[in-house]
Formats: structure tokens, C-alpha cells, sequence
């Protein structure tokens, strides 16, 4: 087994867990969040090294010059900020920096670094040129936060010894290594901790053609026989995000193997998408009733977000933080100062037809 296995599948639960119990997820199948109970079927998807990894051409030609120049002159690469929304493969990059570099990954995520001990204990135990991945870097806590700046500046930290006034603090050397953080919020992140980055990672929404690809990559791990139409059908509704993407794929294998052999052609695609609500432009049921609550019930807007979400009965921050982004991204809604708009794309999504002056119609 290699370290990065290892590492992997001695991440506590409870780590595994912090994405996908952020109060604002929704436990859909088009929820970009890591749903409960998905990590294994994630593990054995993840691309292992910087060839294997689909699409973000940007990032991976960065990565790796980034990477290849620090190994040539024999020293650790500057540290690494890996910025997006979840599901994009922040996690599954850091794990490939790793593996690039030959060296061990040592995991863990803000949240767990509570006090600067907590931070002071990881840092002790790295070895010369190890990876140490933080996930969720944006909600470390102050004092550890404090910790990191000069870790990652010095290669040093001042452990404190003691309370009260007989307090001493001790230098502590640490051998070189790189940070890797990943934030689904870089605008959350301090400014310092910021630029003590040597460099940004801002992974993008992917495409279909790539997202086919993933799922095609998926299909021949899992071993199943999947059209490439059937692929381009559930690349298309999987919003830009390969968790999603593979979400659906297992959703299809389930259709197919109870209604059929087994073999995902377009008909059986379309049939276990349509079973899970996921439309073609990947909205879900919520999504859909949003824009039906906008437009049907309000005329297209301005509406208020909370009025939506009494419509839909959600709490707003499930409607403004969930749906909307998405929504808005896809060219449905628009934020205005009014309140949410309908655009013309959204009156035809629903099959009507946009009245006269519908945002997006020209
Ligand atoms: N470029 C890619 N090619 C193939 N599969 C990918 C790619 N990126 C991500 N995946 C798949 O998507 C899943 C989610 O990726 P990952 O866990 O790295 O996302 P993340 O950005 O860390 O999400 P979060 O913000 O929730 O932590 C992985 O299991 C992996 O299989
Ligand atoms: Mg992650």
C-alpha cells in the first residue's frame, strides 16, 4: 500500500465528515457536498497523479512546473492554496501533490485545529519535505493560525511551556515542508495566511466534454458498460462537478442493473435520471420549485428571498445558499437589489414563454 493510501484511510471519520455536515446541505443527489457514506466509493475514483487528473488544464500545467522546478533545485515547493467549490478535487489534488513530490501526505482540516497545540503537535512530527494537507483551512482557529504563519515562514514555531507568569516559550525547528490548503471560501481567508501562499490553485467548474470523461474513466474503474452518449447525457446534468458526476453515474448503474442487464445505453440514462429528479439542465426538485415559486408565484420577480423560501418551505439559507448559487451560475436567477429576478432562461425552462422585457432576452 502506498503512503497515500495509508494516509487516506486513516483520515478519523469525523474529518472525512466536516464537509458533509456543513448545516446548509441538502442530501441531494445533485448536492456538490460529500454526501454521508460516499467516501469509499470515493476513494477508488480518485486520480492518482497529475496525468490522470481530468480537465483544469490551468491549474495542472501550473501545478506542475511548480512542482518539477522545486524538485529540480532540490528544495520543497512553495506552499499551495487550492481554491473552489466542493466536489471540484481539491482534496484529490493535494493527494496528487504528494504523490508527485514522492513524499507523505499528513491530513487534517481547520476545524480540528482548535487550539495551537493541536497544530504544534502535526507540525512536530512532519518529516523533511512532507505534505501537510489542511483542509477547510478557512475555519482554523486564531491561535494555530497564528502558529502557521511563521511555519510556513521560518520553518519554526514557538511552543509555549507552562502558565502564568512562569510561562517560557521554546523555539522549535521544523524541517521544510509544504502546506497544502484547500477552501471552498478564499475570500474568508486572512489576508496574511493569504500571502504566505506561494501559489493559488483556482479550480473552475468543469465542462461536459470532461466531465465525460470522468464519468467514462468511472465506468472502466467500476467496470461497467456505459454508451458515450449515455456519458454525455450525465456529464451534462452534473453541473460542472465531477463528485456529482460520479453520484450519478452509481444512480444510473442502480437503474440499469433492475431494469436491465446492466448496460447503460442514453434510454436507461435518461430513465434513472428522470426516477431521480435530476432534469436536464441538473436541477432537482427544489430547484425547480424555487423557479416555479418565482415565476409562477410571483410573476418572475423582484421576490424577496425569504418569501421564496417560505413558498418552497426551506429556510432561506438552505434557498440562498444552496440553490441560488447554482441557479444563478446557470443563468436563471439574477440578484438584484430588489430582490430575485427570473431570467428568460428560467420562464423556458419551466416551458413558458418569457413576457416582454425578461432578463436575457434582447
Ligand atoms: N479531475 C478529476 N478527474 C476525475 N475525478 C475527479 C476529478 N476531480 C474530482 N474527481 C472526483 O470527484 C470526487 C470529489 O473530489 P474531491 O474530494 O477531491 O473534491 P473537493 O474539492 O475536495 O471537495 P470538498 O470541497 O467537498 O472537499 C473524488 O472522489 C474524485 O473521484
Ligand atoms: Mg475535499
Amino acid at each position: 500500500m502506498s503512503d497515500l493510501e495509508r494516509t487516506e484511510f486513516s483520515l478519523p471519520e469525523d474529518l472525512q465528515q466536516s464537509a458533509a455536515s456543513q448545516a446548509s446541505a441538502r442530501n441531494s443527489d445533485v448536492d456538490a457536498q460529500l454526501q454521508p457514506g460516499e467516501q469509499d466509493a470515493e476513494r477508488s475514483l480518485r486520480p492518482k497523479s497529475l496525468g490522470e487528473f481530468i480537465g483544469q488544464p490551468k491549474v495542472r500545467e501550473q501545478l506542475s512546473l511548480v512542482l518539477n522546478g522545486a524538485k529540480n533545485r532540490g528544495v520543497t515547493p512553495d506552499h499551495v492554496l487550492l481554491s473552489g467549490p466542493p466536489g471540484l478535487g481539491k482534496t484529490t489534488m493535494a493527494m496528487i501533490i504528494a504523490q508527485e513530490l514522492g513524499t507523505s501526505l499528513r491530513m487534517t482540516s481547520g476545524p480540528a485545529l482548535e487550539r495551537a497545540g493541536d497544530l504544534a503537535a502535526m507540525l512536530s512530527n512532519l518529516m523533511e519535505g512532507d505534505v501537510l494537507f489542511i483542509d477547510e483551512i478557512h475555519r482554523i482557529a486564531r491561535p494555530a493560525e497564528e502558529m502557521l504563519y511563521m511555519a510556513m515562514e521560518d520553518f519554526r514555531i514557538d511552543v509555549i511551556v507552562g502558565k502564568g507568569p512562569g510561562a517560557t516559550s521554546i523555539p522549535l525547528e521544523i524541517p521544510p515542508f509544504t502546506l497544502v490548503g484547500a477552501t471552498t471560501r478564499a475570500g474568508m481567508l486572512t489576508g496574511p495566511l493569504r500571502d504566505r501562499f506561494g501559489f493559488t490553485a483556482q479550480m473552475e467548474f468543469y465542462d461536459t466534454p470532461d466531465l465525460t470523461r470522468v464519468i467514462t474513466r468511472a465506468a472502466k474503474i467500476l467496470e461497467l458498460d456505459v454508451d458515450h452518449d449515455a456519458a454525455v447525457e450525465i456529464g451534462s446534468r452534473s453541473r460542472g462537478t465531477p463528485r456529482i458526476a460520479n453520484r450519478l453515474l452509481r444512480r444510473v448503474r442502480d437503474f440499469a442493473e433492475v431494469n436491465g442487464d446492466g448496460h447503460i445505453d442514453l434510454a436507461a440514462a435518461r430513465g434513472a435520471l428522470e426516477v431521480f429528479d435530476v432534469d436536464e439542465m441538473g436541477l432537482d426538485r427544489l430547484d425547480r420549485a424555487v423557479l416555479s415559486a418565482l415565476i409562477n408565484g410571483h410573476g418572475g420577480g423582484p421576490v424577496g428571498v425569504n418569501t421564496l423560501a417560505v413558498a418552497v418551505g426551506e429556510e432561506s439559507s438552505t434557498v440562498e445558499e444552496v440553490c441560488e448559487p447554482y441557479l444563478v451560475r446557470a443563468g436563471m436567477i439574477a440578484r438584484t437589489a430588489r430582490g430575485r429576478v427570473a431570467t428568460s432562461a428560467a420562464w423556458q425552462h419551466l416551458g413558458l414563454t418569457p413576457p416582454e422585457g425578461a432578463l436575457g432576452l434582447f
